[in-house]
């Protein structure tokens, strides 16, 4: 297939610029995807887990299930831990039958490279220098360096699924976009290790010392996270030091349990929320990251940018398909709504769980006050389900 023309320009191989691919290569609109860095660079970066019902639908419906079927964890609870105890959180009783898996976002993107590689359709990795023209004009294209050659690409549209840093929100003229953005005193530092986790569920610790989260990638791999400070240094941090310190947050029926061993992967991780408004000018759209940034408290970020493309691909396919052009341009407005949701879930779980300050101040009295409030209250905790298992995905 000739390069030079395509029906959607796609900027991004991650799980956005990939499963947009995919939605609109089954429903027959043409694609090109160029990616920055190779694909063992993209598949190897460890990112979020949790994937929520309705992620999981979209998956199975368009033939990516299998895999994510044999070894995905499906998870129907979490327990929240506080002042000593821990408190289960019943997704699939609170939400009529609704639950998680836990799949990691690296594997997700396997099988999604996997899928593009099946299809036969184009994506260059490696590919630099990547720029948008014309966007505001009928005929937009991109320009990118491929084995040192210059490169052409006409499109009718342009899908920036470039993550927090990538070009197509940085190509929109500065008076056309707004920007909300809350940024934490504090960073998560990651860990993921060969060990079976301490609990078959995930666990969210509020404790004095800072928060902590056990989480898995599987039932002989283990990942896990303290709240550090933004300006921690990973040197301070040997793996024995992480143990010790997730042993006293996690408490002692999770430390009884814990296995330990040496960290595969270790990282500090800065928590912002951030949301770009609208998400798309002219003929570029933003999907995933490029538009919205969220802390990973609520487990969001990868579903927000599932949902995102969802509807991008829908409303790409109603005007290849039936020239009608009505969703392209509700795309930002139709996706916000549901965006500002999920941003608002993420922090609301960030203020609750984290260490604002002293352990003797007005904010830890106020997150004691509503945790014992959320595993005493049927209709608290129906609140906290219905988010986390994700929104219902309405139909525009
Ligand atoms: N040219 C080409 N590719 C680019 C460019 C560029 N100028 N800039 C960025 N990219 C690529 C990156 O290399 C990356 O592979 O775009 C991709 C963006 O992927 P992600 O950052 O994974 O973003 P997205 O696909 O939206 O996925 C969102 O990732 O960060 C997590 O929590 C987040 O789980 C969520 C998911
Ligand atoms: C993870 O397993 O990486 C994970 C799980 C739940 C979260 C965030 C990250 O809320």
């Amino acid at each position: 297939m000739a390069r030079d023309r395509t029906q959607i320009a796609i900027i991004g191989a991650g799980p956005s610029g990939l499963l947009l691919a995919h939605l609109l290569d089954r429903a027959g609109v043409e694609t090109l995807v160029l990616e920055r860095h190779s694909r063992s660079y993209v598949e190897a970066r460890i990112r979020a887990g949790v994937l929520e019902q309705g992620t999981v639908d979209l998956l199975a419906e368009i033939g990516l299930g299998e895999r994510m079927g044999r070894e995905g964890l499906p998870h129907k609870g979490f327990d929240l831990a506080f002042d000593g105890g821990r408190h289960r959180i019943d997704l699939f009783g609170l939400t009529g039958g609704k639950q998680v898996m836990v799949y990691g976002q690296t594997e997700l993107t396997k099988d999604l490279g996997d899928a593009r590689q099946r299809s036969g359709a184009p994506i260059v990795y490696e590919a630099a220098d990547v720029s948008i023209h014309g966007a505001d004009g009928q005929a937009p294209f991109l320009r990118y360096v491929e084995t040192g050659k210059s490169q052409e690409v006409r499109c009718d549209f342009i899908a920036a699924c470039d993550g927090a840093h990538g070009v197509g929100r940085r190509s929109m003229p500065a008076g056309e976009v707004r920007t909300f953005e809350r940024v934490y005193p504090f960073g998560w530092l990651g860990i993921l290790a060969e060990v079976p986790p301490c609990s078959h569920e995930l666990i969210y610790a509020r404790h004095r010392r800072g928060f902590a989260l056990a989480s898995m990638r599987s039932m002989s791999r283990s990942r896990y996270y303290l709240q550090c400070a933004i300006d921690e240094k990973l040197e301070d941090w040997p793996d024995e030091r992480i143990w010790e310190e997730l042993k006293i947050r996690l408490g002692p029926a999770a430390a009884a349990h814990m296995k330990v061993g040496p960290s595969i992967e270790k990282s500090i991780a800065p928590l912002r929320s951030f949301v770009a408004e609208p998400m798309g000018w002219g003929r570029l759209f933003l999907a995933g990251d490029a538009a919205h940034i969220v802390p990973p408290t609520g487990a969001k970020g990868l579903n927000l940018a599932v949902s995102d493309v969802r509807i991008l691909s829908r409303a790409f396919i109603a005007y290849f398909k039936k020239g009608d052009r009505a969703l392209i341009d509700r795309y930002s407005k139709d996706c916000l709504a549901r965006v500002w949701k999920a941003v608002r879930f993420s922090w609301w779980m960030t203020q609750l769980m984290h260490r604002l300050g002293e352990e003797e101040s007005f904010e830890a009295r106020v997150q004691q006050a509503e945790l014992s409030y959320l595993v005493g209250s049927h209709a608290a905790a129906q609140a906290l389900a219905e988010n986390y298992v994700g929104l219902p995905f309405t139909e525009t």
